[in-house]
């Protein structure tokens, strides 16, 4: 828990509550500063890859690798444990390691990932994405936050070169990948640790309504193009395609232009994160009504995917083996993404779940007790200690 006191004060979001922090951005660089400190006082040798994610090596580096992290990112106004846990525990580990004179008989690392939430740039786990070829790098590089500024240009000025981003050499060094992450559910129950099983299937993607800007007062009912009328009709189908569903499906962001109070918007860009075994489905309800809302307003809409993942199965040997260390774990599914998601592709990998009490997460009420957190730290050490032999 002491790497999370030291965090508490980076990236505070006075406005929204919770913290703020997204991938090369100034709180994220503080956080990242931090681990590289951290890394160099527990007698790790830092490699930042060429998408800036940055590997901390226990020994020298080399194949078939241990490999633990996270990310330092976080959602706007999230909560102070998604991701840094992750971080802060494997540092822990290895001082717990190192405390009984435990030296790693294979290569072993933490690794931070950058903008796994995507919440500049809008594609979630970037970094690693980048690292595994699962994305584009010309189309990462265009990527734009909302202010327009890209991806190499926020790369550049964090000193890493956007003609380098894409897949990483790093990678054929690891051997498998066990991330720790704050349950962001309220799946443990009386459990203070948990395994993962699966990761939900996962899109997001970007609604664009067009209509006609005027005035709010003048203009009469029948001369109105307001796209706000699809888009809430995007918002209410939503939630009515997850009705008696295991899927989710959240439009949490929506950006009328030009937002004036006394304006009849121009245009309206909102996004639909869904998740689960009918996403597709999904994705095509809420088309159809707010296209249907569109054309009896006389609005325009598009719709661009900015991401999609498919289910994830996390490696059923490494689980096993660590049910295997830890006897009486529970194995939980999870319908939040991770960094883990995306190795999984790459490499076995597996995740280790910390209790969160209320289930509450990408909010500042984010919670996880210390007690609960020195549990997760000690099951991952068990954990690294056998792998590692
Ligand atoms: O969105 C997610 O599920 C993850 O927290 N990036
Ligand atoms: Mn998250
Ligand atoms: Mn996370």
């Amino acid at each position: 828990m002491s790497g999370l006191a030291d965090l508490a004060d980076i990236g505070r979001d006075t406005r929204r509550g919770g913290y703020s922090r997204h991938g090369f951005d100034r709180a994220e660089a503080d956080m990242r500063l931090w681990f590289f400190e951290q890394s160099t006082r527990h007698g790790l040798d830092v490699y930042t890859d060429v998408n800036g994610n940055i590997w901390s090596w226990w020994g020298r580096p080399g194949p078939d690798a241990v490999v633990t992290g996270s990310h330092l990112d976080s959602v706007p106004g999230g909560g102070a444990f998604d991701g840094p846990l992750g971080v802060t525990s494997a540092l822990d580990a290895v001082d717990a390691l190192r405390a009984k004179g435990f030296q790693p008989k294979r290569p072993f690392a933490i690794v931070v990932f950058v903008e796994e939430e995507g919440g500049r740039f809008g594609v979630p786990c970037l970094g690693s994405r980048l690292l595994t070829g699962a994305i584009d790098p010309d189309r990462a590089r265009n990527l734009a936050d909302p202010n327009g500024i890209t991806l190499a240009e926020a790369a550049t000025n964090a000193g890493v070169d956007p003609a380098h981003l894409g897949p990483d050499p790093v990678l054929d060094n690891v051997g498998c990948f066990v991330e720790l992450h704050v349950e962001q559910g309220r799946l443990l129950g009386n459990h203070p640790i948990g395994v993962a099983s699966s990761i939900l299937a996962h899109g997001r993607w970007r609604f664009t309504v067009t209509g006609e800007g005027n005035h709010a007062g003048s203009t009469e009912l029948a001369d109105r193009h307001d796209p706000m009328l699809p888009a809430a009709t995007a918002v209410l189908a939503a939630r009515q395609a997850i009705v008696g569903s295991a899927s989710r499906a959240t439009i949490g962001r929506l950006v009328p232009n030009p937002g004036g109070t006394n304006v009849i918007a121009s245009s309206v860009d909102f996004w639909l994160d869904a998740r689960g075994d009918d996403t597709r489905k999904i994705l095509d309800e809420i088309t159809a009504a707010a296209r249907s809302a569109a054309d009896a307003e006389g609005c325009q809409l598009t719709v661009r995917e900015e991401s999609f993942g498919e289910a994830v199965h996390f490696d059923a040997a490494l689980r096993d083996r660590i049910q295997g260390i830890l006897p009486g774990v529970p194995v939980v599914p999870t319908g939040a993404g991770h960094d883990a998601g995306i190795l999984a592709a790459r490499v076995p990998t597996a995740m280790l779940f910390v209790r969160n009490p209320t289930g509450i997460s990408h909010a500042p009420a984010e919670h996880a007790e210390p007690s609960d957190c020195a549990a997760g730290t000690q099951a991952l050490a068990d954990v690294l200690e056998d792998l590692c032999r």
